[in-house]
């Protein structure tokens, strides 16, 4: 009974409304990420150095440093363009298994485990984003999106988790 009523109340994604916020806002314009992990590595110096972590190599300088940030913000840009526009997000399982996919790549990047709450600050950023700069969103639009964002991060964290048990790192 309770996984019944827990399936009724969990709010389902609006797929019209998440390509609405995509298409009509975030993508013609294409600074959404770039300003999301800027602001992110602006407050948050433990995320910055969590994003720079796999590519200490090539980030010696702070325009190097600058230069994989936004080169990170292209690819997750990607990751969304692909869910949203090749309509992976029309299929639940395909969605899941994407983003379970790339959680658990997650678990191959740095040496220290990523904290629950850098998951949560980047959910909150990115739509913190998304108010900000696209102001002509309803508010319906915003709600679909926010939803979409937990949905896509609580599988990441699901991959990540499930990886990091076979590779055990430190807090
Ligand atoms: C919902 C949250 C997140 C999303 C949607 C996301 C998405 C992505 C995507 C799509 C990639 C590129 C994968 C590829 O091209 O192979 C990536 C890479 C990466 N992400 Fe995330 N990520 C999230 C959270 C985090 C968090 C919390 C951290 C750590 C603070 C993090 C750190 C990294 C790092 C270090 C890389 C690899 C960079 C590189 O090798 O160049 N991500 N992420």
């Amino acid at each position: 009974m309770g996984l019944i009523l827990a399936y009724f109340r969990k709010p389902r994604l609006d797929l019209a409304r998440i390509r609405i916020v995509w298409c009509d806002h975030i993508c013609e314009e294409d600074e959404y990420f770039q300003k999301v992990i800027h602001r992110l590595c602006k407050r948050n110096e433990a995320i910055r150095a969590a994003m720079l972590s796999s590519n200490a190599q090539h980030a010696e300088s702070e325009a190097e440093e600058d230069f994989v940030l936004s080169s990170l913000a292209d690819r997750i840009s990607t990751f969304f363009h692909n869910l949203i526009e090749d309509d992976i997000i029309a299929n639940e399982e395909e969605l899941k298994r994407c983003c379970y996919d790339i959680g658990r790549q997650h678990a191959a990047y740095g040496k220290k485990r990523f904290k629950i709450s850098f998951w949560e600050e980047f959910t909150l950023t990115m739509m913190n984003v998304l108010e900000e700069i696209y102001p002509t969103t309803t508010k319906e639009e915003q709600k679909a999106w926010h939803v979409f964002l937990r949905y896509v991060n609580e599988n990441m964290l699901d991959g990540y988790h499930d990886a990091l048990t076979y590779n055990d790192k430190p807090t």
